[in-house]
């Protein structure tokens, strides 16, 4: 048997899971034909195709799909504003450009549209309350947070990942949301271990480990 341990903000989490060992180490073959959601690969049929078209199911397919979690701020007037997304992507080396999705109307958007630079900060794995709060629809979502300002105004949290300072390049939209495309004017990294969101919670990352 193969136990797979994995690791949340630090601390190994209950779930234990055991996988038989087939051909390889971790080759592992879900038993799809009892699940009520199998893949559309797998038993595709109409209904099931529905089930899944469905809001709420394309809502939980993309909670199952692990992202980092990033913040997007900067100084306004004195105050420093910023949202939390986790809808990151690197996009292209030359020119560096990054973007992220941003739903429409959101009032922090509105806002950070109108600065120069932003800072992206790449949360780290105790950032999971920071994540949270800096998502907020009330009260200071900085409050007893440690971040720093940049000359730009790009505000930077502390013990982050990595740490990109951005300007605006496009919007894209997109649905209910916008693809905003970031230039990358400066960037900075740290060693420290990432915030993982999956399934609407907060884990870190763990190497895999074969045990005998
Ligand atoms: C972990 C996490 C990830 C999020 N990712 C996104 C995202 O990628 N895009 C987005 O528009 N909102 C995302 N949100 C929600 C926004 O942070 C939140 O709705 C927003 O700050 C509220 O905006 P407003 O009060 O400024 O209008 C995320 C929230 C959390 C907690």
């Amino acid at each position: 048997m193969v136990s797979t341990l994995c690791e949340v903000a630090g601390q190994h989490c209950s779930q234990i899971r055991t996988f038989p060992i087939l051909t390889a180490p971790f080759a592992f073959t879900p038993n799809l034909e009892n699940s009520s959601r199998s893949p559309s690969w797998i038993g595709s049929s109409p209904t099931s195709y529905q089930r899944r078209a469905a809001k709420a199911d394309v809502e939980d397919d993309r909670r199952r799909f692990p992202t980092g979690v990033t913040t997007l701020c900067a100084m306004n007037e004195g105050q420093p504003i910023g949202t939390t997304a986790s809808a990151f992507v690197a996009v292209s080396l030359e020119p560096a450009l990054v973007s992220v999705c941003i739903k429409r109307g959101s009032w922090t958007s509105r806002q950070l549209r109108t600065l120069e630079r932003l800072g992206i900060s790449f949360l780290g794995h105790g950032h999971a309350a920071t994540a949270r709060q800096v998502a907020q629809a009330t009260g200071d979502r900085f409050l007893e947070l440690h971040y720093e300002e940049a000359p730009s105004g790009a505000v930077f949290l502390a013990n982050a990942t990595a740490w990109l300072e951005c300007s605006i390049e496009n919007e894209i939209p997109a649905g209910d949301h916008d693809m905003v495309l970031f230039r990358l004017q400066a960037a900075a990294t740290d060693g420290v271990m990432p915030l993982i969101f999956h399934s609407s919670d907060f884990h870190t990352i763990a190497p895999l480990a074969v045990k005998p």
